[in-house]
């Protein structure tokens, strides 16, 4: 059995501001179903200090690092068999509200103090320095939170493979240039092809220079990331790492996301009976206060910010209203107390619409799981007009849910969404348009709800999107060989 640790500073129940947690919480799993030894270690956060305590956690060590006093304490994710390392250390950690910022949307001030922190308690337990009997083989950090784990690695002769995934290569934990002087780092670690971006220290560099494999989350995303428009200034380096970069797909917890039994939904429906879903969206209508008509009802479920295209969704809405369409928006809600005032200003403004036009808008601003699956269930197109997408989760959802995506194609949703035109009929499960704009968003929106109009072609694009695999059955095979392969290479290394 492989041993992996597996460093994340967010996991699905107990932490999450975005899709990162979700795949924290999947992947390990998949990963224990086909054999390897996982341990998540996930920093002390308030709700994993709560579970610690509920579970009756294991005391496993008691460190001092930087003269910072952790303990390391072992319990299950909850709902798997997946061990689960916490990083307790009170002051850094046990804070209220969002892991990154404070209730006014400013980010910790020690937010570089606290994930070098972190990098630094998985690199002793990676390193064998923090008096366990588990060492992992594979260390897999995941973005720049845990992006300084490898650099301490790379330190040590002897050391774990490791493995860097990038969900995400817009944030890149920069801080200023003396910070890194506190981190007891070797000065020529300082450099342009190392830690230096642009004069700032960028942790995420650490992942990216240090680590043996970098993945991201969709082989398009991959690609995309070594040019100038997607690369975010890291273009150059990821172009020169391209033969240690490979793009696996992410997978979706098709247990939670289940439309046959999702404890969420007022009635259950699937592919091969999908007449229970209008029932679903009758429902949706009523808890939202949308009128019952005929028309087309949208659904976007995320966070209201221009990446995920909504000055776009901005532009088209009145077009989409005045036809009579509805649409149901849910934002992530974190704007309020955190986040950038871009996602309140978006967020006031559709807020507004909705007051505008009721019986056809409804704007929800909250981190309501239970309503992020009725309305995905209960809609009948989804709209994920990202910029950029790595790989995106909600357009999965949606395709299980029969709910047909109209997207960008870019990164993630390239490689899942196949539109109706440019595809034969026994894959086309979507559409998607080329050119970044709102105009193109909208002539899409009019070619999808053509195809809506005729029942018999829509079903069968339902059948398609509904009966795919998005399971993590495959991805976590990719993982396996990707671990199995950097394995091999070091015992060479080793002993060649
Ligand atoms: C980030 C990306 C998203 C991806 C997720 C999980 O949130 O923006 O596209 O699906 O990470 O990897």
């Amino acid at each position: 059995m492989t041993r992996v640790l597996f460093v994340t500073s967010e996991v699905h129940p107990l932490v999450r501001t975005g899709g990162l947690a979700d795949v924290s919480a999947s992947l390990p799993e998949a990963l224990g179903h086909i054999g390897y030894d996982v341990t998540i270690l996930l920093p002390g956060y308030p709700a994993a200090m709560e579970l610690t305590r509920d579970a009756g956690a294991l005391h496993k060590a008691r460190l001092w690092v930087d003269s910072y006093d952790v303990n390391l304490w072992q319990t299950r994710l909850p709902g798997t068999a997946v061990t689960l390392w916490i990083v307790d250390c009170a002051q850094l950690f046990r804070r209220p509200g969002n892991p990154y910022q404070n209730a006014e949307g400013q980010p910790w001030k020690d937010n570089a103090r606290r994930f070098q922190l972190f990098a630094k308690v998985g690199a002793k337990i990676a390193l064998g320095k923090a008096g366990l009997s588990w060492i992992p083989e594979v260390v897999h950090c995941n973005d720049w939170q845990s992006a300084l784990l490898p650099v301490y690695l790379e330190l040590s002769s002897e050391r774990p493979s490791t493995v860097f995934t990038v969900h995400n290569l817009a944030s890149q934990g920069l801080f200023p240039q003396d910070t890194f002087q506190n981190f007891g780092l070797p000065e020529k670690s300082w450099s342009y092809d190392l830690l230096d971006l642009k004069g700032q220290l960028a942790f995420i560099k650490g992942g990216l220079v240090f680590s043996d494999r970098i993945t991201t989350v969709s082989p398009g995303y991959a690609e995309e990331i070594q040019t100038p428009e997607f690369g975010c200034g890291l273009e150059d380096l990821l172009y020169q790492r391209r033969h240690e970069l490979t793009g696996i797909l992410n997978g979706i917890d098709t247990r939670a996301w289940d439309p046959e039994n999702d404890a969420h939904l007022p009635h259950h429906y699937g592919p091969e009976d999908i007449k229970s879903k209008r029932l679903c969206r009758f429902q949706l209508r009523q808890e939202l206060g949308l009128e019952q008509t005929d028309a087309a009802l949208f659904c976007f479920a995320g966070r209201m910010v221009k990446g995920k295209g909504l000055d776009w969704l901005s532009d088209v809405l009145p077009a989409l209203l005045k036809r009579g369409c509805q649409l149901a928006m849910i934002g992530a809600g974190t704007a309020s107390q955190a986040s950038s005032s871009e996602e309140r200003k978006f967020e006031v403004a559709m807020d507004q619409h909705a007051r505008d036009w009721p019986g056809q808008l409804s704007v929800t601003i909250a981190y309501d799981e239970a309503l992020v699956h009725r309305v995905i269930a209960g809609s009948d197109l989804l709209l994920m007009p990202s910029r950029f997408e790595p790989c995106g989760l909600n357009q999965l959802y949606g395709l299980r849910y029969g709910t047909i995506p109209i997207v960008n194609r870019v990164g993630g949703l390239r490689d899942t969404v196949f539109d109706v035109s440019n595809n034969s009929g026994e894959i086309a499960n979507g559409f998607s348009f080329d050119i970044p704009d709102a105009a193109a968003l909208l002539s899409t929106i009019e070619r999808a709800l053509k195809y809506y109009e005729s029942r018999r072609t829509w079903r069968r694009i339902q059948e398609n999107a509904m009966t795919g695999d998005y399971s993590w059955n495959r991805s976590a095979r990719l993982y396996s060989d990707l671990y199995q392969n950097i394995l091999a290479e070091r015992q060479h290394a080793i002993w060649g």
